[in-house]
């Protein structure tokens, strides 16, 4: 198998730690193992306590319980603990797909949702989410795309780049063609719980369709990803058994106080997201002063920690911020996207004072 360089974590790998003012990063803030402790009475104690053994393959189970209660259907053994959110989209791609088969994936999008799928032989069809349609990809459009060889649509909602979130109607349009055709449906919702506005969230993929996978992380609604805890939910046994015999080959099973940590965390997932939501909103309303002054314009988003902006001669000006001033966005090459386009990330406290610095 060989995969393509993943262009966003190597762009990432370069400038993160470097440049001085990281204006594109999707997670949101984080915070000290102190401060999360502080949540739950009794949990530093536990986590001075922790043995540093192996842990069980599938998830400590009081995570499982925890990760569970973010859904409306899905049990505590329906869901499988991976490291981070990377790890299911190699681990699905893999064990899902043959030589062959047909995947349907919305673009512009994070790069390992189509890569995996095309290093594992599969033949990748983009779905492309437009400007023009405030970056909602069309139902009728991913109908048009079906073949007889299609097996899996991956959907990303709330949507890293653009944050645009899957009106209900066109959600519960791609379910009723996946049943309908029986196909896998592998919906990233590693942003859910970053809904601008909590009542247009979309139910969670796994609680409504029997063939869906959702995919979660501590990395982004909640600030936390450093823990290196992701996870999927799913009601289809089947897979989620292949799932965990695949991460044998990876990590076979995930960090203890990672483990730990994440489960106070999703005790306190809503607080952790309106924390995040609060500073994502604020953010907003500060690019939203800032963009037409600087000739850039962008579709508001509704969900997620990132939003996708456009400029005339975009792809350069990015770059001259990030050679003069330390400034960086992310190029919407990263993404599949135009390159006058770049990713803008909302979720730092940080946000302020790189603005100053550009205006400066
Ligand atoms: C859409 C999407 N999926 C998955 C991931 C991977 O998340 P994690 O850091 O938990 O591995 C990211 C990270 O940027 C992402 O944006």
């Amino acid at each position: 198998m060989k995969l393509e360089d993943f262009a966003l974590e190597r762009f990432f790998a370069r400038h993160e730690f470097a440049v001085k003012h990281l204006l594109c990063a999707s997670d949101c803030e984080s915070m000290t193992t102190g401060e999360l402790l502080a949540y739950e009475p009794g949990a530093a104690e536990l986590l001075v306590d922790q043995r540093l053994g192996y842990t069980e393959t599938l998830g400590h189970p009081a995570l499982r319980t925890a990760i569970a209660g973010l859904y409306e259907r899905v049990k505590p053994d329906q869901t499988l603990v991976f490291s981070g959110a990377q790890e299911p989209i190699f681990a699905f791609m893999n064990v899902a797909l043959e030589p062959g088969d047909g995947v349907i994936v919305q673009v512009p999008c994070y790069q390992s949702l189509h890569e995996v799928a095309r290093a594992v032989g599969a033949t990748v069809t983009p779905w492309p989410a437009r400007e023009s349609e405030q970056w909602q990809p069309d139902p009728d459009e991913l109908k048009r795309l079906c073949r007889d060889n299609t097996r899996c649509i991956v959907i990303n909602s709330p949507h890293n780049p653009t944050g645009a979130v899957i009106s209900k109607d066109r959600f519960d349009a791609i379910v009723a063609l996946a049943r309908a055709r029986g196909l896998w449906l592998f919906s990233d919702e590693v942003y859910r719980g970053l809904e601008h506005d909590p009542a247009a969230r979309h139910p969670a993929a796994c609680d409504v369709y029997e063939r869906a996978i959702s995919l979660g992380t501590t990395a982004k609604t909640y600030g936390l990803a450093g823990l290196r805890i992701g996870w999927i939910g799913t009601r289809d046994a089947a897979v989620l058994n292949r799932l965990a015999a695949f991460k044998d080959y990876l990590t076979i099973c995930n960090s203890a106080p990672g483990e730990l940590l994440a489960t106070v965390a999703l005790k306190h997932h809503a607080e952790l997201a309106a924390r995040s939501r609060a500073l994502v909103l604020e953010n907003l309303a500060r690019f939203d002063a800032f963009a037409r002054p600087h000739g850039i314009s962008y579709v508001k988003p509704t969900g997620g920690s990132t939003l996708f902006a456009g400029r005339a001669q975009g792809e350069r000006w990015c770059e001259e911020l990030l050679h003069m001033r330390g400034v960086c966005f992310a190029p919407g090459r990263l993404f599949g996207g135009d390159p006058d386009h770049f990713r803008v990330g909302l979720g730092r406290k940080s946000f302020a004072a790189g603005l100053e610095a550009i205006r400066a």
